[in-house]
């Protein structure tokens, strides 16, 4: 017998296209003698609907996979998902969404109040994952060293400008400036000095009411998969992230333009720098309460210390993208993650009582 897996893609979140790609990849890959995909696509205006037959997941002459507003309604309530008002029997819920109301625990709530079973991290991992200035607080109290920042919200920014400035002052320029819940470098900016700093902030809060400011940390960018297997988190092979040098830093452009980066595996460090790593790794990922994935990214500074960057409750997910990369490098093929991720699922570990 099959179980029925609801694969979840695209949604209100500046990373719809790149969502549904992932969608397609687990759809080519998921092993169909012991799991039946149903395709469900949130619309960039919230909808969910039902992705016909013959949706293209791919990006074709550079046009990226949409969820189109007209397709065929599905309605999901404390009963479950429903297709024409008939009951769809979900078994598994694999959300594959990126940013606000699909990795912030959101859907998670919804997916736990209707009882379906649901790949990765649970309501509270995701959100607090989602919002670095939460984050930091539970990596740092939990030993895994983090860059220093202040978060500055919008309100205060507009009241209290010049006492802010002097306290980021204390941080030492250069700062980067970022959205506390933000993704894929958006309103990320690196400012040399406080003459810049009122542009960067603003820049900041249109994506989130919420900026951090850190100390810009000298280093590599180093990134470690999580995967949970029968219950156990394991860590993969070690990658680094190698950015064109004609980028100042790993920005949208750098991430999505075509060839401007790749992933050197296993990073050309020592192995006991890289155990360190898969250590923190899984540390960060117990730290959070996390379930079933997460891609943890550090810097590694030239006196080899490691400094925790961000956990990714939900990272890219195509064949392509690096988490699975990070595992294919380690032995273990996509189809088998996403085995993996469908078993853990069922086991209910992010649940209300779970991690
Ligand atoms: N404190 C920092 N020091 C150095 N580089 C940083 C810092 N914060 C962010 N960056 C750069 O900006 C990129 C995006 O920031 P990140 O915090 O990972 O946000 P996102 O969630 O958008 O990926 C990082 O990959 C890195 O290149
Ligand atoms: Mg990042």
């Amino acid at each position: 017998m099959t179980l029925s897996v609801a694969i979840i893609c695209g949604g209100r979140s500046s990373e719809h296209e790149i969502s549904c790609t992932s969608a397609g990849g687990v759809l080519g890959a998921i092993d169909r003698s012991k799991y039946d995909p149903v395709m469900i696509g949130i619309t960039k205006s919230g909808k969910w609907t039902l992705l016909a037959e013959g949706f293209d997941f791919v990006i074709r002459d550079g046009v990226l996979p949409v969820v189109p507003e007209d397709g065929e309604p599905i309605s999901i309530t404390p009963a479950g998902f429903f297709l024409q008002g008939k009951p769809l029997n979900i078994d598994i819920a694999f959300p594959i969404l990126h940013g606000p109301y699909g990795e912030d625990g959101t859907i998670q709530g919804l997916l736990e109040i209707a009882d379906i079973p649901f790949v990765g991290s649970g309501v509270l991992a995701s959100a607090v994952a989602m919002d670095k200035s939460f984050a930091k607080s539970i990596f740092s109290a939990s030993g895994i060293p983090v860059a220093e920042g202040i978060v500055i919200r919008k309100s205060e920014w507009a009241r209290n400008k010049s006492a802010l400035t002097a306290d980021i002052a204390t941080l030492g320029y250069p700062v980067f400036v970022k959205p506390v819940r933000g993704g894929s470098s958006r309103g990320t900016t690196k400012v040399a000095s406080s003459h810049e700093l009122d542009d960067a902030i603003a820049e900041a809060h249109k994506f989130d009411p919420k900026a951090l400011v850190e100390n810009a940390v000298i280093g590599r960018e180093i990134e470690c998969a999580v995967l949970e297997i029968d219950s156990a988190p394991q860590a993969s092979v070690v990658g680094q992230i190698e950015i064109d040098s004609h980028f100042e830093f790993y920005d949208f452009e750098a991430k999505y333009l075509h060839g401007a980066t790749s992933i050197t595996l296993p990073a050309p460090i020592s192995t006991k720098l890289a155990e360190e790593i898969q250590k923190k790794a899984i540390a960060a990922f117990i730290s959070l309460g996390c379930s079933g994935l997460a891609r943890v990214d550090f810097f590694l500074t030239p006196n080899d210390e490691v400094i925790i960057n961000e956990l990714n409750t939900m990272p890219g997910f195509t064949a392509t993208s690096a988490y699975p990369k990070m595992w294919s490098a380690s032995g273990v093929t996509y189809q088998e993650v996403i085995s993996h991720l469908l078993a853990g699922a069922l086991l209910r570990n992010n649940g209300a009582l779970g991690n």
